[in-house]
């Protein structure tokens, strides 16, 4: 039998639905409105298209928001001091600078220098910090959004075997901490491990997240898996396609999710959930 399909864009539809209703209450209680500040530095193509579409949500959520976009040539400085007046800004509840920095901009630097409060996309090592300690923190988008799918497919993962594949800052290190704060038994692979496949095999909750087209094949997968493909690769004619062989692997699996149409929604829907959280947080003081 086929692999359920996880569909993520239905698991942010609904979301957003709850959101929005949080967001009139928040208004109507407390005459709050969640605030999200963007900066884009450059003219990255997949980056302006991210950042368009995080403006869009945010303004259909009723949330207000204030994208900066500067050059190319902008200075760290600059970055530093844009950052610095959203730090200050009343109005904004949630700062996000969009990554990758070109590379004259230390990138560690302007995530040093954001708010931890304000920090919604969860880089700043004071978040870092309590995620490993499982403190109350904001958790980065992506893996947050892989843990909701988990959640809302009814996943259990007390005492399963999950093997993450990917060790980045981004999505790998920390969704590997969310997983063992639920209780699974953890393994994070990456390019030096020795027998991946094997690795893989092993899995009871398998998530690819390593930027590298179709890496992941069916027979690296353990009958009755669950998939989760964070991967997004642009593949000759421009087509997208994930880390894992999904024409195979949905022939083994129980559960995956697909791409596009799986993970990749549930960020922006988790990135307006942290703002939404951001905002409220400075009513108790
Ligand atoms: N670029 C790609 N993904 C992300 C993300 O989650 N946050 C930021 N700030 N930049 C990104």
């Amino acid at each position: 039998m086929p692999a359920t399909i996880i569909d993520g864009k239905q698991v942010q539809a609904s979301i957003r639905e709850e959101l929005a209703k949080k967001v009139q209450e928040l208004k109507a209680k407390h005459g709050l409105t969640p605030g999200i500040g963007v900066i884009l530095v450059g003219e990255d193509p997949a980056s302006q298209s991210y950042v368009k579409s995080k403006e869009k949500t945010a303004n259909e959520l009723g949330y207000y928001s204030k994208t900066i976009r500067v050059p190319v040539e902008t200075t760290e400085a600059e970055v530093l001091r844009l950052v610095g007046e959203f730090n200050k800004d009343p109005q904004i509840h949630g700062i996000l600078v969009q990554l990758p920095l070109p590379p004259h901009i230390n990138e560690n630097s302007i995530i040093f220098a954001i708010d931890p409060k304000k920090d919604v996309d969860g880089f700043h090592p004071v978040n870092i910090g309590k995620l490993h300690m499982g403190e109350e923190c904001f958790v980065p988008c992506t893996p947050a959004g892989v843990m909701e799918l988990l959640k809302r497919t009814g996943v259990e993962l007390k005492g399963k075997n999950a093997v993450v594949v990917g060790r980045s800052n981004l999505v790998g290190k920390p969704v590997s901490m969310l997983l063992l704060a639920q209780h699974a038994t953890v393994t994070i692979c990456h390019s030096r491990t020795k027998d991946l496949a094997a690795e893989c095999r092993r899995a009871d909750v398998l998530v690819a997240a390593v930027g590298k087209a179709k890496m992941i094949t069916a027979d690296m997968i353990k009958p009755g898996a669950v998939v989760i493909d964070v991967g997004v690769n642009r593949v000759e004619g421009g087509k997208l396609v994930g880390d894992v062989d999904f024409e195979g692997a949905v022939n083994v699996a129980s559960a995956i999710t697909p791409v596009p149409g799986g993970v990749g929604p549930m960020t922006i829907g988790m990135l307006m959930k942290n703002t939404f959280l951001a905002a409220e947080r400075t009513l108790v003081k």
